[in-house]
């Protein structure tokens, strides 16, 4: 029964609805204010709603980083927190929960998912090798960057193209990444930088069969694959939905499988660890651990806390044993795809298919009357605060960057709002009101103008951005 209550549920009642596999304990209140409010504070926040007050928003998609809410367990672990400087016992429950659930040997913790970025970018890649991953991410290939590495997309075609429902959009186009090998000499290449459900493709898995392969590939020409594991609870449910051979494996089975393909991974536990804060990085190989565990002293803490408190430890190791529970990723994935389905029903457009931690809004599509400089993207998660205070991200031209060499804006194709749902934290009723908060600023679309960016920080600049109205 407790394998999968939800499917045996579904049996006995003689219908398919998903539910949420727990019950809510203690809440938190929400507070929405008036409309003029929210024209005060958008333009305080310079239209940027990373820069916006939590206060002051209603529903918070902003991000399911940090954002979901822990369990009773969790808590309880909490209390159990040993804040030893050294060798806490918490450090070996993580290191034991790490070792269990994604199979490698080496744990370093580090204080999220950046650290752990940092320190696998300083040791693995010497200044003018190239990185190729499937997508970039703003914070993996900056850190990528600062270590002199050059980062190139070896995505499939498909994942650039909002409407393609290919089933593995994340996946590696092996020839563009051998083409690469070829051009430049396998000792030119650092790593592979391999990621699970592709955060900017629109939360899009990668399959078994293209990890296997690219592991192949990768030992023919003596290179290294490491993993972004970040949200691989999620990719290893797509495998089990939809790859021949997986139906009848656990999430856990699967995952442990996927890691087993790839040299290292990196981690922010603040997704599918169902921790506020917290990440790792953890190798097979020994002496790359010992330059590893030598540097992180120097960033992040010393090699048995990373950053972290004794408490935070405890809930992520907790949270890695709750995260890989078949129900639980069930849940939280169609929880997703309901509010996609609304959309999808009223032919708003969005990525698909839906992916495993947020709807995507195309807002190239939506504001198709204005060009992509002038951030259709962050104009859509402007104009949805506005309509109800609900709280989401721009994933398009702002938070690509600017070309390190040339100075000018990346122009991904992809020019997306992010709608990000945490993990146990809203209902369906929630999602509900989302939809129909995206529906209006859908019918206003065409009286909608775009942004103009009046303050532009040096790194990452996404967050800290100013706009103001043209
Ligand atoms: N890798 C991926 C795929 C991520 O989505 C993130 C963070 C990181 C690495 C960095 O981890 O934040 O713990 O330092 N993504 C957040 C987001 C910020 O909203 O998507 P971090």
């Amino acid at each position: 029964m407790s394998e999968n209550i939800l499917q045996t549920m579904g049996q006995q009642l003689g219908r398919r609805s998903w539910a949420e596999p727990w019950k809510i304990k203690m809440v938190e209140p929400l507070r929405m204010i008036s409309r003029e409010e929210r024209e005060k504070a958008l333009i305080e926040a310079g239209y940027n709603t990373f820069l916006l007050k939590s206060e002051d928003v209603y529903i918070d998609l902003l991000t399911d980083s940090g954002t979901s809410a822990m369990s009773d367990r969790q808590w309880a672990g909490m209390m159990m927190g040993d804040e030893a400087y050294a060798g806490s016992r918490n450090f070996y429950n993580l290191e034991s929960a790490i070792q269990t659930y994604y199979g490698y040997k080496y744990i370093i913790p580090t204080h999220q998912g950046r650290g752990a970025e940092h320190l696998i970018s300083q040791v693995a890649i010497k200044s003018g090798q190239y990185v190729p991953g499937n997508m970039y991410f703003t914070t993996t290939r900056l850190h990528q960057e600062l270590a002199g590495g050059i980062f190139v997309d070896v995505i499939i075609d498909e994942a650039h193209d909002s409407q393609n429902s290919h089933p593995f959009k994340g996946n590696v186009d092996l020839d563009k990444l051998e083409a690469l090998i070829k051009r430049e000499g396998a000792e030119k290449i650092a790593y592979v930088s391999l990621a699970g459900t592709v955060n900017m493709a629109g939360g899009q898995p990668v399959s078994m069969a293209n990890v296997k392969a690219l592991r192949e590939l990768c030992d023919h020409y003596g290179i290294k694959v490491y993993l972004d594991v970040t949200r691989m609870v999620e990719n290893a449910f797509f495998i089990q939905e939809r790859e021949e051979g997986y139906a009848d494996k656990t999430i856990a089975e699967i995952l442990i499988e996927f890691c087993s393909y790839t040299h290292g991974a990196w981690m922010s536990a603040k997704k599918d660890s169902l921790v506020n804060i917290g990440g790792w990085l953890a190798v097979n190989d020994e002496p790359l651990f010992e330059e590893l565990r030598n540097l992180v002293v120097v960033f992040e803490g010393l090699h048995t806390y990373g950053g972290l408190a004794g408490r935070d430890l405890e809930a992520m190791a907790i949270g890695i044993t709750e995260s890989v529970q078949d129900d639980h990723v069930r849940s939280r994935v169609e929880q997703v795809r309901y509010l996609g389905k609304l959309l999808t029903e009223w032919d708003i457009p969005i990525v698909q298919p839906v992916g495993g931690h947020a709807i995507f809004l195309d807002a190239r599509r939506i504001y198709s009357h204005f060009p992509q400089n002038q951030f259709p993207a962050q104009t859509a998660a402007a104009e949805l605060y506005l309509d109800s205070g609900i709280r989401s991200m721009e994933r398009g031209i702002a938070s690509a960057g600017r070309d390190p060499k040339t100075g000018d804006h990346y122009y991904p194709k992809l020019e997306l709002t992010r709608l990000t749902i945490p993990r146990r934290v809203y209902t369906q009723a929630h999602m509900d009101v989302v939809a129909e908060s995206v529906r209006a600023v859908y019918d206003d679309r065409e009286k909608t103008l775009g942004l103009n960016m009046v303050y532009e920080p040096k790194y990452l600049r996404f967050f800290q951005a100013r706009f103001e109205r043209l």
